[in-house]
């Protein structure tokens, strides 16, 4: 392989599976992992990694010219829950990895972007069920806002300077490899971990507060389908929908395989949050251009991550 592949914070959540997956497909010494700090032990062990801060442009140009990379997924952020504790941190970093990337790519030294938005982009003014691909954009979180800025800006360089930049809009993503930090739908993963150590779960939202969600496998399968296809005129970021439930519905699903499992409510500050983004997605448009399709169900789901963790009936 000609051009490899650099994905950027390989040690969080998303980036561990991503890794993995694109090793898996190119071979191993063509994925290059980098990250601020160390990660999963396979994820280290089976290619190469490299130390990175993403807000200094020249230890990316000095990695990218390195191992001679083509293709960069940019895959760091700070979540919504602690952007709203940080705004000024959260926007600077966010804004600046994205900015770091997009310029080097303006200047002809990489070739492909993957870089993620998010239903966050969403707001309270913006129809909540089957919320279309083009809509109300005003984000009420700070997440929500670096997301949006970042659309718009991906949209800047692809019409300015022609560059291929290609996103999603993730919703919720749930996966057992490593655990995601800082968001409003991680309620949905921690479950799992609770289910099984205590049989009983608080959540820190309400009992009906539905949003949309996704099995990792899915949001994997996206993201390296859409970087496979050919390059379309022009910058979308995808709404990609999946699954939508509440916290009770996701209850009943484990309960089906972890009968004791109880499930209570207090909802804290990360309520506001949800009820600011939509229930639902239209992503209508993702499969008809580039023949988006989720293969993974609530029950499925809830099998895989109780397998993945280890629970023994
Ligand atoms: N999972 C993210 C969050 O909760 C949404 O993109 O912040």
């Amino acid at each position: 392989m000609d051009s490899k592949i650099l994905i950027i914070g390989s040690s969080g959540q998303i980036g561990t599976e991503l890794v993995l997956s694109l090793r898996k497909i190119y071979g191993n010494e063509n994925v290059i992992a980098s990250d601020i700090r160390k990660g999963n032990y396979e994820v280290m062990e089976s290619g190469p990694f490299e130390f990175l801060d993403v807000t200094n442009k020249s230890e990316i140009q000095k990695i990218i010219e390195k191992h001679q990379v083509k293709e960069v997924y940019l895959m760091v952020a700070i979540l919504s829950v602690i952007a709203e504790q940080n705004p000024k941190m959260a926007w600077d970093l966010n804004m600046s990895a994205l900015f770091n990337v997009l310029d080097l790519a303006k200047e002809g030294q990489i070739k492909k972007i993957f870089w993620p938005s998010s239903i966050a982009v969403f707001g309270p003014d913006t129809p909540k069920y089957n919320t279309p691909q083009d809509t109300i954009i005003k984000p009420s979180t700070v997440y929500g806002i670096s997301k949006q800025a970042g659309e718009n800006w991906c949209a800047y360089y692809s019409n300015k300077y022609d560059v291929d930049v290609r996103s999603l809009r993730y919703p919720g993503l749930i996966s057992y490899k490593t655990t995601p930090g800082g968001g409003t739908t991680d309620y949905a993963v921690e479950i799992f971990y609770e289910a099984i150590k205590r049989k009983s779960y608080t959540s820190f939202l309400s009992e009906n507060t539905v949003l949309p969600m996704m099995y990792m496998d899915d949001a994997i399968n996206a993201t390296i389908g859409l970087m496979q296809k050919e390059r379309n005129s022009g910058y979308v970021s995808y709404n990609v929908g999946s699954l939508s439930f509440s916290p009770a519905q996701l209850a009943e699903a484990i309960k089906k395989r972890i009968p004791e499992f109880t499930i209570s409510y207090k909802p804290d500050a990360r309520q506001e949050i949800a009820n600011s983004w939509p229930q639902s997605v239209d992503d209508s448009v993702a499969r008809k251009n580039w023949g988006w399709q989720p293969k993974v169900d609530l029950d499925e789901m809830v099998r895989i991550m109780l397998l993945g963790l280890h629970y023994t009936i």
